[in-house]
């Protein structure tokens, strides 16, 4: 369960507030989220501006292959206790109900949060770093982590003994079709190491599909959810001014580990 972010005792809830036995306690915002990041830290994450691009684009359907196939793993491995670390605005949180006893959700970006809590009253949000979980050691049977940094030590320390992490990023392929607007000369993605340390890497599941955007404001919401947001030209981005249809390859690898 939660613990105070200030003591790391125990939180309990009592109506609209969390409090922990040292008298410390932190209110549920009106959309349903505890904000559990103490006032001399930062709060950054994502802007509403990048999360309405996500929710748009993903509310398509777009990437429900990779839901799907979460739901399955999750289902094989029946987590009593399940964290999301980086769970954004909850696109795959809130399909992961029937796979889970009880669910904690952690982001940093408030406005990722209005919208996860705001469409899912079962699952708990709280906004916290996932680099400093407020969530005790041992506490987790399974962690999933999907296109979020990974801290491995922290997810170390609440992973239950034998406890899974569900790790996904994206495929040598992924995007492809985006890139090949954006840029002259495409590369393959590189693929990351899958060593994490302290954990052991188990299964390696890899989702491929094409989809077709029917849009622009579709085709600009991928865009902006992707790193070549950040790192395009102005010039390259402004190829996909004038685009109405998209087709892509997608392609995710799921990691598991073990503890
Ligand atoms: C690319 S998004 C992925 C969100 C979601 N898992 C999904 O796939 O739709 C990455 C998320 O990680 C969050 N994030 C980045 N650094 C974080 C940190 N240190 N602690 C908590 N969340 C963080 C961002 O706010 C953002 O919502
Ligand atoms: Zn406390």
């Amino acid at each position: 369960m939660l613990v105070c972010p200030k003591c790391r005792l125990p939180l309990v809830r009592h109506e609209k507030t969390y409090h922990c036995s040292a008298r410390h306690s932190y209110d549920i915002a009106k959309k349903g989220y505890v904000n559990l990041v103490l006032g001399n830290q930062k709060i950054s994450g994502d802007s509403k501006e990048m999360v309405d691009a996500r929710t748009l684009f993903l509310s398509a359907g777009y990437y429900q292959v990779l839901a799907d196939k979460l739901i399955e793993l999750l289902k094989e491995i029946k987590p009593d206790m399940l964290i999301d670390a980086g769970c954004g605005e909850g696109y795959y949180t809130r399909q992961f109900h029937d796979c889970g006893n009880q669910i904690i959700a952690f982001d940093l970006s408030k406005p990722a949060l209005n919208t996860a809590a705001k469409l899912d009253q079962d699952t708990i949000y709280a906004i916290a770093s996932i680099f400093d979980m407020p969530i005790g050691d041992a506490s987790a049977d399974c962690v999933v982590n999907i296109f979020a940094p990974t801290p491995v030590d922290e997810i170390n320390r609440i992973l239950k003994k034998d406890g899974i992490l569900i790790k996904v990023g994206p495929g040598a392929k992924h995007l492809h079709g985006l890139k090949e607007v954006l840029y002259d000369e495409v590369y393959d993605n590189e693929e990351e190491s899958v060593e994490l340390k302290g954990l052991t890497h188990i299964q390696r599941v890899n989702v491929t599909d094409q989809i077709h955007l029917m849009s622009n404001d579709q085709i600009k919401a991928l865009f902006m959810m992707t790193p070549y947001y950040w790192k395009t030209s102005q010039a390259s981005a402004a190829r996909l001014n004038t685009l109405t249809e998209l087709s892509t390859e997608i392609d995710f690898l799921i990691d598991l580990y073990q503890k």
